[in-house]
């Protein structure tokens, strides 16, 4: 059987990682300032992660949701203690669009209501309304007939308040900082104003910080620049596994939860558990949000004052480069000339760096002189976008 080709690839088989490096098959490394789509938080194979996920298969790899795990219950009083949400309930899934769907669910159970307001150029997941296609019309909730989405420019807040006294807008979702867009962020009185809009009009605000969250920023979540900020669901994933599948749904004690209501195979499974769980003990015990915070302030100052460069976006290490031309071949030439692993954007001009948390100061530099040399040459030919 061949592999259903929905990926343009590079030519690389990456065969190990350790820390913010990964090593080919012919023994070559790369810096990787990517994380493969913003999912490496504590680095490849960090120790402690490793030892308990191999401690945890030795033991039992997976039950079902219909029992107690006590892994589980771990996992969301960890969670609601460094991220500040002790209070509110946590429902685990597999990624991050799957905890949209959920999350994006749950607020249309909520309220009885099927419009959604999102963003240009945001982005929330690949899934669809599955359930539409499910025989079973308790779990088809208003929101799967037919998709009313309202898509607004980021931060429009006359779209917002026009669409809301609509009446029937279930939920707003929003990035807590656009990531594949190119590195946008929402600032903080666009997220206040949209808190205070669906409070008043009943809709639910649905911060998605699959990408921005778990520390990426320099805070636990992206959104919490903005201090009075309590969103009512909370979605995560990528960094939140490291690399192992999980999601989840920061729920706020304003929702009840009813047997049913929502559900998974897989979602918590013991596994995912124990590597989550394996996160966020680094994270606290090795103080990665400061660290964040100080190595992407490193990074942010030395990428403004290199040739060419148009802007810098984002905050603690998810950075947003942007040059007056294309980075499409940049890229490729950081990648297989200079060994450092860069992401792109929906903003053709923009690379997105997004490092481990862990990134150490020499790493950094190093990063730092690998694109002062790149960016040095200069373009030849600028591609206007
Ligand atoms: C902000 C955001 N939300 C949701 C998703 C979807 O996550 P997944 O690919 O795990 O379904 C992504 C993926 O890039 C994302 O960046």
């Amino acid at each position: 059987m061949k592999l259903f080709e929905v990926y343009p690839i590079y030519d690389l088989h990456i065969k190990k990682g350790q820390g913010a490096w990964v090593y080919d098959d012919r023994g070559r490394k790369y810096l990787d300032f990517y994380g493969g789509h913003a999912v490496i938080s504590i680095g490849h194979t960090h120790p402690h992660y490793v030892a308990a996920i191999k401690k945890q298969i030795d033991s039992l790899a997976f039950y079902s949701n219909s029992i107690k795990n006590q892994l589980q219950i771990d996992l969301a009083e960890k969670l609601g203690q460094l991220s500040g949400y002790e209070d509110y309930s946590l429902f685990l899934v597999n990624s991050g669009a799957e905890a949209n769907e959920n999350a994006l669910k749950l607020a249309s159970f909520h309220n009885d209501r099927s419009q959604v307001i999102s963003f240009r150029h945001g982005f929330h997941g690949r899934t669809s309304a599955a359930v539409n296609v499910t025989d079973n019309a308790k779990i088809i909730a208003p929101i799967n007939r037919g998709f009313k989405n309202i898509a607004l420019d980021f931060g429009d807040k006359e779209g917002v308040s026009a669409a809301l006294s609509g009446g029937n807008v279930s939920s707003i979702i929003v990035e807590g900082l656009q990531g594949i867009a190119g590195i946008y962020e929402p600032g903080a009185d666009f997220l206040q104003f949209l808190q205070e809009q669906a409070s008043l009009h009943g809709a639910v605000l649905i911060l998605d910080e699959v990408q921005s969250g778990y520390g990426r920023t320099g805070n636990f979540f992206a959104h919490q620049i903005a201090k009075d900020l309590r969103p009512d669901l909370i979605t995560v994933a990528k960094g939140m596994g490291n690399g192992f599948p999980i999601g989840g749904v920061l729920i706020s004690p304003n929702f009840e939860a009813r047997y049913g209501l929502l559900g998974t195979t897989f979602g918590g499974n013991h596994l995912a558990c124990a590597a989550g769980l394996a996160v966020l003990e680094v994270i606290e015990q090795e103080n990665l949000l400061d660290h964040a915070r100080t190595m992407g302030r490193k990074l942010s100052t030395a990428l403004k004052q290199m040739k060419d460069v148009v802007e810098v976006r984002g905050s603690g290490l998810m950075l947003g480069l942007e040059m007056p031309y294309v980075v499409k071949d940049l890229r490729k030439e950081l990648l297989f000339d200079h060994k450092l692993f860069v992401g792109s954007a929906a903003n053709a001009n923009t690379l997105r760096l997004l490092p481990p948390l862990n990134v150490t100061e020499d790493e950094v530099n190093t990063c730092l002189e690998i694109l002062q040399h790149a960016l040095k040459k200069g373009k030849s030919k600028i591609t206007a976008t």
